[in-house]
């Protein structure tokens, strides 16, 4: 491995970090003018080992290399490597990013060997995969494998825009997309990504694998109660929305806590009409409940769902739920795992299996193509926090693993 790849890695990380659009910390959501920059910051560094680059409709950043082995069929299957390029707000620098420019630093490590492929690549730059902006994730790879649909287009983002409105922008006139390949000609998906968790910290390794991805669904609760004068309302006589909400906010903690593996966060209020003087008359909660199994996180859901109508009914509020995103857990392909194990192992002896609680591009991508992912650790288990921090050495093992992989798979299918 050229000694100087983990480095580049790590600077290029740095470099698409200063790339957002708030001043002062990163963020990036989906199609914003940062998203442009940054797709053509890292459009750049594909070029540059070779992949001939394209955005699609839903503002993906596909860069793909054509086989190069002399034994390549007239149409040999094409591999997929990628991540997301949007991040949360006030983000770290690898979430997403680093499952994007790892695999560029790992075909040029292939190519400064001299080692041709005789499968295609596809590295992609996921348009959206956090929900930032629509409150429903996964707008990118579902853009590209084909499972956008007509409902995705209706959220809003808080100027009241529609998806199908912001897409109008990019792709004129923009139609929903046909899936980019057909299953029979893919080979696979492999997503690196930080681990946002701690397991690999304490376990003292770099890198580990993904067996299974937990389920997750995200909504909006809202409270509706009545606004009203705080100074001469009597308490008694109130419908306070947000008061409803805070208990749900309690139980739903107490509920997860009491239930592991089940985690249940409001990560978002929006309290109308919002002034110190005024009884909060709506209050619009987030909700995302996640569990690696999908009959506990429905009962989980069911039992907050239950309890929300309990308070809105003592409280004499109504409460609405509407759901913005459901997908149901999704496990890893056995042989590519298997494959990508080895390599862990090649490198770093060791290899150990990891459930995701976050979600990944993987899980829509799992509909298209099997998945596999490798994980690598970060410095306190943090994510989604401007101290997510993956350091250059586990960058080197994981890039190793890359090649690694790269190479077991081309021998595995020798065209
Ligand atoms: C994505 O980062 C998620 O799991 O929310
Ligand atoms: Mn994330
Ligand atoms: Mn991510």
């Amino acid at each position: 491995m050229s000694p100087n790849a983990a480095q580049l890695l790590a600077r290029r990380l740095d470099e698409l970090a200063l790339v957002t659009d708030e001043p002062a910390r990163i963020t990036r959501t989906f199609l914003s003018p940062a998203m442009h920059r940054a797709n053509a910051l890292v459009a750049g560094w594909m070029n540059e080992v070779g992949l001939k680059t394209r955005i699609d409709s839903v503002g993906n950043l596909i860069g793909r290399l054509e086989a190069s082995s002399p034994r390549a069929l007239a149409k040999p299957k094409t591999l997929l490597l990628g991540s997301h390029l949007d991040t949360v707000r006030d983000a770290g620098r690898f979430d997403g990013p680093l499952g994007v420019l790892l695999p560029i630093v790992a075909l040029a490590e292939l190519r400064r060997r001299g080692i041709a492929l005789p499968f295609a690549v596809e590295v992609l730059g996921f348009s959206e995969e956090e929900g930032v902006r629509f409150s429903s994730a996964y707008l990118g790879s579902k853009g590209y494998s084909g499972q956008l649909r007509a409902s995705d287009l209706k959220h809003r983002d808080a100027k009241n825009l529609s998806v199908r409105e912001a897409l109008a922008t990019n792709a004129k006139p923009f139609a929903l997309p046909k899936p980019a390949h057909r299953q029979s000609n893919l080979l696979g998906y492999i997503e690196v990504h930080i681990e946002q968790g701690p397991v690999l910290e304490n376990e003292k390794l770099a890198v580990g694998v993904v067996s299974a991805i937990a389920g997750q669904t995200r909504g909006r609760l809202t409270f509706r109660g009545k606004a009203g004068h705080a100074g001469t309302t009597p308490m008694a006589l109130r419908r306070d929305a947000l008061a409803g909400a805070a208990e749900l906010v309690l139980f739903a903690e107490s509920l997860a806590r009491k239930t592991p593996p089940l985690v249940a966060t409001v990560g978002t209020l929006t309290v109308s009409p919002g002034a110190p003087n005024v009884i909060p008359g709506e209050v619009t909660l987030s909700l995302d409940v996640r569990h690696p199994r999908d009959a506990a996180r429905r009962t989980a859901l069911a039992r907050l769902f239950a309890h929300a109508k309990k308070i809105a009914s003592a409280r004499q509020l109504t409460c609405d739920w509407q759901a913005t995103q459901d997908n149901g857990a999704v496990a890893c392909s056995a042989p590519l795992t298997a494959l990508l194990a080895q390599s862990v192992r090649a490198v770093q002896s060791r290899s150990l299996a990891l459930v995701s609680g976050a979600g990944h591009d993987a899980v829509v991508m799992s509909a298209l193509t099997p998945v596999a992912m490798l994980f690598v650790r970060c410095r306190d288990g943090l994510s989604h926090h401007p101290d997510e921090f993956a350091s250059p050495r586990d960058l080197d093992v994981a890039l190793r693993v890359a090649v690694d992989f790269l190479e077991r798979l081309a021998q595995q299918n020798p065209a």
